[in-house]
């Protein structure tokens, strides 16, 4: 039996009441909490920055996954840290020297992660996987949510995990953009260890029990 990751992806969340949903999934089988930061020059949205994510972490109880979609990450690192980032990911198409990008990450002892475009090639991470502790793999194109799931991800699933086998490299493949019951089990059979769901999770009618669903099917 798998245990496949839940992350509920905070940008779908209803931010007046923001308390509200955290608690939410504080209380649901939810593994993560997936936080969406863009700075409308990497992707053309704004969505929120460090009070808010401040203001999360203080209520959250679970692991604070950060997907960084903003150029020159680098600037940042230690203040995601600082607000309380356990795993800090990084777009491959906004990083000059991911190598040290990555290096500097996991020195403010957080886990490190690559983001990748739909359009951008899984073996450009050939020769940096061992030091991925998660490939974050956009089913979407960023910036969004409430976007529709870009099918070429399922072989871009398989051919990771290959890389992943092949370099027995300890990293975790994540899935974001458009999961839903539909697709969630197929990718977890393509290789996925960790599901992010928005408009999904916070578009249901009763999302403890749609995020319950999601850990049974992907068992
Ligand atoms: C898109 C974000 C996603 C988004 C997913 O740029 O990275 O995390 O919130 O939302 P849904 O599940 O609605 O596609
Ligand atoms: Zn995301």
């Amino acid at each position: 039996m798998k245990n496949t990751l839940i992350a509920p992806s905070v940008l779908a969340a209803d931010f007046a009441n923001l308390q509200r949903d955290i608690e939410m999934i504080n209380q649901s089988e939810a593994d993560w909490f997936h936080i969406d930061i863009m700075d409308g020059v990497f992707v053309p949205n704004i969505s929120f920055g460090m009070p808010v994510l401040d203001a999360i972490s203080k209520h959250a109880k679970k692991t604070i996954d950060v997907h960084l979609m903003i150029v020159d990450p680098d600037r940042y690192i230690t203040t995601f840290k600082k607000l309380g980032a356990d795993i800090l990911t990084v777009h491959y198409e906004a990083c000059t020297h991911l190598h040290r990008t990555l290096q500097a990450i996991k020195a403010e002892g957080m886990k490190a992660g690559v983001a990748i475009n739909p359009h951008t090639n899984i073996m450009l991470l050939e020769d940096v996987i061992q030091d991925i502790d998660l490939v974050c793999l956009m089913s979407v194109n960023p910036g969004f949510g409430g976007q529709s799931f870009i099918e070429n991800t399922y072989a871009k699933v398989k051919k990771l995990k290959e890389l992943i086998a092949l370099k027995n490299a300890p990293t975790l493949i994540e899935i974001d953009g458009g999961v839903t019951n539909k697709n969630a089990k197929a990718l977890v059979d393509a290789g996925a260890d960790v599901l992010v769901a928005g408009s999904y999770v916070f578009g249901a009618q009763d999302p403890v029990a749609t995020i319950a669903d999601l850990k049974v099917i992907t068992q």
